[in-house]
């Protein structure tokens, strides 16, 4: 049995926010930004948008590749994944930013929206690790029933709806994007070979939305004059997260999978990883000897959207045919919980 990847999407907002632009209304410029994070711009979603649009969208395109269609007619696009939407038996989405809190789940929203009236639908929390749980998690529940067969895997932030504006510290970090991957059992060989899932508890304060939930609630006759924003001690998820990637990279390639005695470096074709900051993949790259060529990177563009981020660059990396069927792909993630893993996949 084989978990294999059989369409990617990805959903990212028009609107493009330069560093320029945060600086034009904040007390930080680009250089700062791109020096220590490598940011240039983020995409940021319109006030009418939800994390279950974006997710929709990219659950769309994906639901169309594996249909066989991936132009950009958006009529063509809704009929091929239309096609596929009663197909789908379970969507298993990532987030830190649901339309709502607590319930519904915006997993069950996109449901309703893309029409797979057949699939069961749930959110999971895991930061910015959501996607690589995800896929896991999926790939799990289908092994274990026979009647599942496809699953869509989609790692959906609207971080900009929960952020500061006024906090420079963490506003100029995030942006707002979605991506998604179809994955089904088969017969075959190939696809999701490994999951590493890991998490650190004690760390739950480094990186967390403060109020709302059942430690902080909110009090009757107390004054908000702010949402719910991320609140996050840069340095302590910054230390953690270098020893994350070089220990999860480290741990991925000591996995025996098929075909493969050990894991040499030149067997990988991509490591994608989390798209926190390009000083903390560098750092984890220098340590572990990693020609960093065979790192993907696309923070510059998207900034960080959290669990949307290794879905957004596999879908990036899938479309442009930089990977191929048969390539040996590593992610990595790691973020809020605190959370970090891996998975190891055969394109
Ligand atoms: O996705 C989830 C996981 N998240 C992460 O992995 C993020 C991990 N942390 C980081 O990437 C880095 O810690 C940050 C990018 C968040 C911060 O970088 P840093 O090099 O650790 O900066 P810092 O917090 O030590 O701040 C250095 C200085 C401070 O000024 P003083 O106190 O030295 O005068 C800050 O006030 O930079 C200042 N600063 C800024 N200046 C201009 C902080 N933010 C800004 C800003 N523009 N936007």
């Amino acid at each position: 049995m084989a978990i294999n990847f059989i369409g990617t999407g990805r959903a990212v907002p028009p609107k493009r926010v330069s560093n320029d632009d945060l600086a034009a209304q904040l007390d930080t410029s680009d250089e700062w930004i791109r020096s220590h994070t490598g940011i240039g711009n983020r995409h940021i979603a319109d006030e009418n948008i939800t994390c279950s649009d974006l997710a929709a969208e990219a659950a769309r395109n994906a639901m169309a590749m594996a249909a066989g269609y991936t132009g950009e007619d958006l009529t063509e696009r809704n009929k091929a994944a239309a096609e596929i939407a009663p197909t789908i038996d379970m969507i298993v989405l990532a987030t830190v930013t649901p339309d709502y809190f607590g319930t519904p789940s915006a997993a069950c929203i996109v449901q309703e929206k893309i029409g797979a009236k057949n699939a069961a639908a749930m959110d999971i929390i895991a930061g910015c690790t959501g996607f690589v749980y995800g896929l896991e998690t999926a790939a799990g529940l289908l092994s274990v029933n026979p009647q599942r067969k496809r699953a869509l895997v989609i790692g959906a932030e609207l971080l900009s709806k929960m952020i500061n504006w006024d906090d420079r510290a963490t506003c100029v970090l995030f942006g707002d994007g979605a991506g998604a991957a179809l994955i089904e059992k088969t017969d075959g060989s190939g696809g999701l070979k490994h999951t590493l899932m890991s998490a650190d508890g004690s760390g739950h304060e480094s990186l967390l939305f403060r109020r709302g939930g059942t430690r902080y609630p909110f009090k009757k006759g107390e004054v908000i004059d702010t949402g719910i924003c991320v609140e996050m001690n840069g340095q302590e998820v910054y230390n953690f997260a270098v020893k994350a990637v070089t220990d999860t990279i480290g741990a991925l390639m000591k996995t025996k999978i098929d075909g493969y005695a050990e894991i040499k470096m030149d067997d990988i074709t991509r490591i994608v990883p989390h798209q926190a900051n390009l000083r903390i993949v560098q750092a984890a790259a220098k340590r572990l000897k990693i020609p960093f060529e065979k790192i993907y990177m696309n923070i510059e563009e998207y900034a960080n959207t959290s669990s949307a981020t290794i879905p957004i660059a596999l879908d990036e990396l899938n479309r442009s045919g930089e990977i191929k069927k048969g390539d040996l792909i590593f992610t990595v993630g790691f973020g809020g919980g605190l959370t970090y893993g891996g998975n190891i996949i055969i394109w």
